[in-house]
């Protein structure tokens, strides 16, 4: 098996991911391996922006209590607090690299949006692409940098190393131009795989978001924390040809009204806050909305804003809607809710370290305590921002770092014939579990439900383990072994999680048992709270 060596390995190439290998550059060689086209990461979608304290008018306090508010309990108040605090430099550090944010009309200041559960506007966007402007900005650096490699269209298939070895040292990739597997060997192994939305048959999320890192970590051995805080963005684009289009919260911030297909606005019957209701308010109350009348889809109205200024401030939204007939200056969207988020992952301190050396995790792969029981809207870039800086200062300054890896040949465990196999027939489980998970363990969940979860995913996860001891490797077994293994997480996490809190919402404990006000933690099977 082929083998690199890099003193740091970077998996994947969202804000996350690109934001340490440029902090790590200044004093290591560092490879990012990325399982696609460099850009293809959740960032590069994103459309609402980076909450940040910029106006004088607004202040950390209120930041803090927001984000703490929406965490209904269980933020870690110290990760909070530092990432709130820290926020204002990393935005100045990308108005440093190029990225472009919009500015009020006079240029004078950042122009700031509003989302849910924030009591200020204090998102700073560029127009609705703010993750395209911020991955062509990251990209542009990346590729100038000298020490920085990149290996596109290779797909990370499991850690070198763990808990057993004592550290982590890199990883088994395989090439899918080549059709080849590879190791890579390091010292110091940096996840950015993002989140796991395609676990669900309907996501906002990209292809690539299948748990790639969560699922590694935890056959690694690492501790992974708070995964049944799944959130589901509350207004995704309704058309049977739209694939994952997002119609962004801050349309809701400038405004936009949610009604049912009879006309009538109901928000404020849920919740005094309405439209800016916390995501998880808002998605519960469509989900309800649609569930009484029976229609599949509800409607977001922005027309009461001028054509013109609606092409100006949301073009992506507005071009995008268009190209499905919808005119958003004339007509409401047709929305539906659809996973977006995973607010849990991989046990991280606020330096990015896991429990496993040699091994960190930052971005939406890692959970940090910043999120709590459901994110804050527009926290997860500044919280990734945040923890990719720290992850990299950490790293310098560590005597660890250049600790000894594995020399000689290695071979990839628990395959027996590491060939790799073109084969769809694992197309009907890849749908089946995440079908799985959207019927069962959705917005509204129930102990039945999760139980009968439980036990198909398990089915799903033995044929996959199956196939891939006996057969070898192929891209879409790697995934499908990785979904069902995240959604699994999932389901044990949601089962051991007695109470309603945040995103998890249970039918059978309706409201929060104060015994539960802490994390769920799942290491390799074995569970404790
Ligand atoms: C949005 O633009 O609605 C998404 C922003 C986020 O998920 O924080």
């Amino acid at each position: 098996m082929d083998t690199v060596r890099t003193d740091v390995l970077v998996l994947g190439s969202g804000a996350a991911g690109l934001f340490f290998a440029l902090k790590a550059a200044r004093f290591a060689d560092v490879l990012v391996v990325t399982k696609r086209g460099l850009s293809e990461s959740n960032t590069f979608y994103a459309q609402g922006g980076i909450a940040s304290v910029t106006h004088k008018d607004d202040s950390f306090e209120g930041h803090i209590a927001d984000t703490l508010a929406a965490g209904a309990g269980l933020c870690h108040r110290d990760a909070v607090e530092i990432v709130v605090r820290e926020g204002p430099a990393r935005v100045r550090e990308l108005l440093d690299l190029g990225v472009r944010f919009s500015t009020t009309d006079d240029g004078d200041d950042l122009a700031l949006g509003r989302e849910g559960g924030h009591s200020a506007p204090r998102i700073v966007h560029y127009r609705d692409v703010i993750g395209r402007e911020l991955e062509t900005a990251l990209l542009a650096a990346v590729r100038s940098n000298p020490r920085i490699s990149v290996r596109e269209d290779c797909l990370a298939i499991d850690l070198v190393g763990g808990a057993a070895a004592g550290r982590v040292s890199g990883c088994y990739a395989l090439d899918r131009r080549s059709k080849t597997i590879f190791a890579v060997v390091a010292p110091h192994t940096v996840l950015a795989t993002g989140g796991a939305g395609k676990i669900y048959l309907y996501t906002s999320n990209p292809d690539v978001a299948t748990g790639d890192g969560m699922a590694m970590a935890c056959r690694a051995g690492a501790s992974l924390a708070n995964l049944e805080f799944v959130q589901f963005h509350p207004t995704c684009l309704y058309h049977p040809d739209a694939k994952s289009f997002l119609v962004s919260e801050t349309l809701r911030g400038e405004g936009a009204r949610l009604r049912n297909l009879a006309g009538g606005e109901f928000m404020k019957s849920y919740d005094p806050r309405g439209e800016l209701a916390p995501r998880d308010v808002v998605a519960r109350a469509i989900d309800r909305e649609m569930k009484r009348s029976g229609d599949k889809c509800v409607l977001l109205d922005i027309t009461h804003r001028p054509a013109q200024w609606l092409r100006a401030r949301f073009p992506n939204v507005y071009e995008n809607c268009l190209k499905f007939g919808i005119d958003i200056g004339v007509q409401p969207i047709p929305v539906v809710p659809a996973a977006h988020y995973m607010c849990g992952g991989v046990r991280v301190d606020m330096d990015g370290q896991t429990d496993l050396a040699g091994l960190m995790a930052v971005g939406e792969v890692a959970c940090s305590g910043v999120h709590g029981a459901n994110r804050l809207a527009s926290n997860s870039l500044l919280e990734a921002l945040v923890l990719a800086s720290r992850a990299a200062a950490k790293l310098e300054g560590s005597a660890e770092r250049g600790a000894e890896t594995p020399a000689g040949k290695l071979a990839l465990p628990g395959v027996r014939n590491p060939k790799v196999l073109e084969t769809v027939i694992l197309d009907h489980d890849w749908d089946l579990a995440r079908r799985v998970m959207w019927d069962y363990v959705g917005i509204v969940r129930s102990r039945e439900r999760l139980g009968i979860a439980r036990e198909r995913l398990g089915q799903i996860l033995e044929t996959a383990e199956r196939i891939w001891a006996a057969y070898g490797v192929s891209a879409d077994l790697v995934e499908l072994r990785n979904i069902a293994l995240v959604s699994s997480l999932v389901v044990e996490s949601a089962i051991m999680r007695a109470e309603s809190r945040g995103l998890h919402y249970v039918i059978d404990y309706p409201d929060p048992d104060p015994a539960w006000e802490r994390d769920t933690v799942i290491k390799r099977g074995e569970a404790a709270a």
